[in-house]
């Protein structure tokens, strides 16, 4: 692997062989960090996600008016000041963090007081209509450009709401039951299909009651929490692009330590095995939830995958690299229903298509998916990667399987992430 300061020279591999332990899971660190500033006292977590993301969080929660600590093992310490956060003295800076921006939202919301909440160029091209909408039916005066950031929020004193929001968004459901927590009344959401569920689960680990059933979940607003320590779960989404790599190596052996199982963020274990590896779990435990165990994959036999509806909100942050190992795949892939891949970090269906063709790929991008036969050979290429980290480490990981070696450009997005990443890769790949 050959570095410059903004760009990695990824070269084929042979292989993919060994263990791991996955950075800490970035919705839960999100959610855990945030919910810390309303418990007051004092909150702990070890593994607490690295990435640029979360350091968006703690800046902004420095800013409410927490003492946010992080030591070199990566455990951050926060003292909250309780459900009334500080007046921030500044614009809340979320970075590059939709999670940020679109969460924290419902909590300033409830607070007496107004919050300039921006982003960076790509944050602030992404839609906010679908918090504005329900955060200003709470009671909430939201004053934005296009429905984008900045944001100017002046909080009060919410009324809950029963919600359903037209998107499936784990982000809206999570703002509005952290808004709904510090309203007056019920708040409910009815999702259209069901998405992570680590906004309920942490306001349960935090002492919240939250009632939930098939597709909707109810908080009751006035509920005290109490402070948490946490060690925070391996993150699935960035373990995926480890097991995406050696599923495309018919002699690969990997092991992830300590990982996210959540069933609503597993799904990538199941296409998986469907496309072709053998997949297996032990050691699973509960922990403040969240489903928590060692994943061991190898080969296995498979065939054609079709990803769609309820399966692909599950799926959303995986689609980039499962799109771009496809065509190494015996079946090969179709993705459907993924609309919302145009609005994430970078327009993650047209990004995917680009470098996919830039490595020789066939590639047919349908309105809101793609259609990728298997049993392609690629050669390596340059690839763009629009400045986002998802899009970067898929094609990393591709690049391992393309014939000659590829370059990725703009590489530094990674550590929005997964800044270990490719320390890690050289880690497990045989060459
Ligand atoms: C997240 C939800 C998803 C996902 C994002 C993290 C979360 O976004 O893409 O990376 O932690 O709730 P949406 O809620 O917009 O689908």
């Amino acid at each position: 692997m050959e570095e410059s300061r903004n760009s990695v020279v990824i070269s084929p591999a042979r292989n993919i062989l060994g263990s791991l332990r996955a950075p800490g899971d970035k919705s839960i660190s999100h959610r855990y960090a945030m919910l810390a500033a309303l418990a007051g006292g004092r909150s702990r977590f070890e593994n607490f996600a690295p990435g640029a993301d979360c350091a968006s969080t703690l800046g902004c929660l420095r800013a409410l008016g927490c003492a946010v600590e992080r030591d070199a093992q990566g455990a951050v310490t926060i003292d909250g000041p309780g459900p009334h956060l500080a007046v921030p003295s500044g614009a809340l800076d979320c970075g590059n963090s939709g999670s940020t921006m679109r969460m924290l939202a419902g909590i300033v919301a409830g607070q007496p007081f107004t919050s300039e909440m921006v982003g960076d160029a790509s944050l602030s091209g992404r839609p906010m209509k679908r918090i504005i909408e329900p955060l200003t039916r709470m009671g909430a005066a939201i004053h934005s450009t296009g429905d984008c950031a900045p944001l100017r929020i002046t909080g009060t004193k919410l009324r809950g709401i029963e919600y359903r929001p037209p998107v499936a968004s784990a982000q809206v459901k999570t703002s509005l039951l952290f808004a709904g927590l510090l309203a007056e009344g019920k708040t409910t959401v009815e999702e259209p299909s069901r998405t992570r569920d680590h906004g309920e689960l942490a306001l349960r680990a935090y002492g919240a009651k939250v009632e939930k059933t098939r597709n909707a979940v109810t908080i009751q607003g006035g509920q005290a929490l109490h402070p948490l320590e946490a060690y925070i779960p391996g993150d699935i989404s960035s373990a995926a692009f480890f097991l995406c790599a050696a599923a495309i190596f018919p002699e690969s052996n990997l092991v992830i330590d300590g990982v996210l199982l959540n069933p609503t963020r597993s799904a990538l274990l199941d296409v998986l095995t469907a496309m072709g590896s053998r997949v297996s779990m032990v050691r699973v435990e509960e922990h403040h939830g969240e489903l928590v165990g060692t994943v061991a994959l190898g080969p296995g036999a498979g065939g054609a995958v079709t990803i769609a509806g309820a399966q692909t909100a599950l799926l959303i942050d995986e689609l980039p690299v499962l799109a771009a190992i496809a065509p190494f795949s015996a079946g090969g892939l179709e993705v459907r229903d993924a609309g919302e891949l145009r609005v994430k970090e970078s327009d993650r269906l047209s990004a995917v298509t680009q470098n996919l063709r830039a490595m020789g790929a066939t590639v047919e991008q349908t309105a809101d998916g793609w259609r990728i036969p298997g049993g392609q050979k690629l050669h390596g290429a340059e690839i763009q990667s629009f400045g986002d980290h998802r899009i970067a480490m898929a094609f990393a990981i591709a690049a391992l399987h393309a014939e000659n070696e590829s370059r990725i450009l703009d590489s530094e997005c990674i550590a929005i992430s997964y800044p270990g990443f490719l320390e890690d890769l050289e880690r497990v790949v045989e060459r």
